[in-house]
């Protein structure tokens, strides 16, 4: 049987990378799903690409009122929720001299307050059916190993990996079968990423060798990768795990 059959799915930051390698592995596996970014026609093409099992939402993460009316929809649509992965996020670079609160703020609004309010909306539908459920919160290798130049973003990281444990725990306290894990990518190609060696100023190549080399497996990983450990953590085959930092980075937190 495949490893999502029956399940319903919201997946954020679903338009591109991650989210949309996420969401395309998701529907494969079997799962309905729900495919929230900002931009509508982005997530409607990818809605159509995968056909009835898709619904395309628009969704701001740092708005609740939107979450609530996400959610809304998941549940006219389907009646039920058994995943959300939150995979939205913001990078920008800086040093905590060079980190404007603007940026910091926005980088903490999107990163770690849109996981936050999507799992307070999500909670209630999820708990409804009374099925096994999981969230994964997608947080990053620098939450882990933080970044000089990303103070923003490997703090924000941070956060939110602890958020998730304090998730996991209150879930399980609660005797909910709702698993809560994080989801460490290291450097993996997708814009954010390109967007990242272009900050750098250094030629692409150069870049690209710079940001390797931190990964001891010597490259960067692909959203497939990524998308593969996230459908382990959304389906009843990691039952037992919660709580947990599960990495998909060449070995790049344990780097020497
Ligand atoms: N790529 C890497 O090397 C890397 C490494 C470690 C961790 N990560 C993390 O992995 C996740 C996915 O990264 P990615 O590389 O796939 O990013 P990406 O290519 O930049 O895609 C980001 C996605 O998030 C959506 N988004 C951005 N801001 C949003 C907001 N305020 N509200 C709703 N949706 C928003 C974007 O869609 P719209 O523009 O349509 O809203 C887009 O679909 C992020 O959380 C990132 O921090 C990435």
């Amino acid at each position: 049987m495949s490893a999502l059959a029956g399940k319903i799915a919201l997946i954020t930051g679903a338009t591109r990378g991650m989210g949309r390698a996420i969401a395309l592995r998701f529907a494969r596996e079997g799962a309905r799903v729900a495919v929230a970014a900002r931009r509508i026609a982005a997530a409607e093409a990818l809605a159509g690409e995968i056909g009835d099992a898709a619904l395309a939402l628009t969704l701001e993460v740092t708005d609740t009122a939107a979450w609530d009316a996400a959610v809304a929809a998941v549940d006219a649509r389907w009646g039920q929720l058994d995943i959300l992965v939150n995979c939205a996020g913001i990078t920008e670079q800086g040093t905590t001299e060079e980190t404007s609160l603007e940026s910091w703020r926005r980088l903490f609004a999107v990163n770690l307050d849109g996981p936050f309010h999507g799992c307070r909306a999500a909670l209630p539908l999820m708990k409804r059916s009374g099925q096994p459920g999981s969230i994964v919160n997608v947080s990053s290798v620098f939450a882990q190993r933080p970044m000089p130049g990303f103070a923003g973003y490997s703090t924000s990281k941070a956060a939110l990996t602890s958020f998730t444990k304090v998730l996991a725990l209150e879930c399980a306290a609660a005797g909910l079968p709702i698993r809560v894990n994080s989801l460490h990518p290291g450097g993996t190609e997708t814009e954010m990423l390109e967007q990242a060696l272009a900050d750098t100023g250094l030629p692409r190549e150069e870049a690209y060798a710079h940001f390797s080399a931190i990964h001891p497996m010597g490259r960067m990983g692909k959203v497939e990768e990524v998308a593969e450990a996230c459908l382990w953590l959304a389906s009843d085959a990691s039952s037992f795990t919660t709580g947990q930092e599960l990495n998909v980075d060449g070995a790049s937190a344990i780097r020497p």
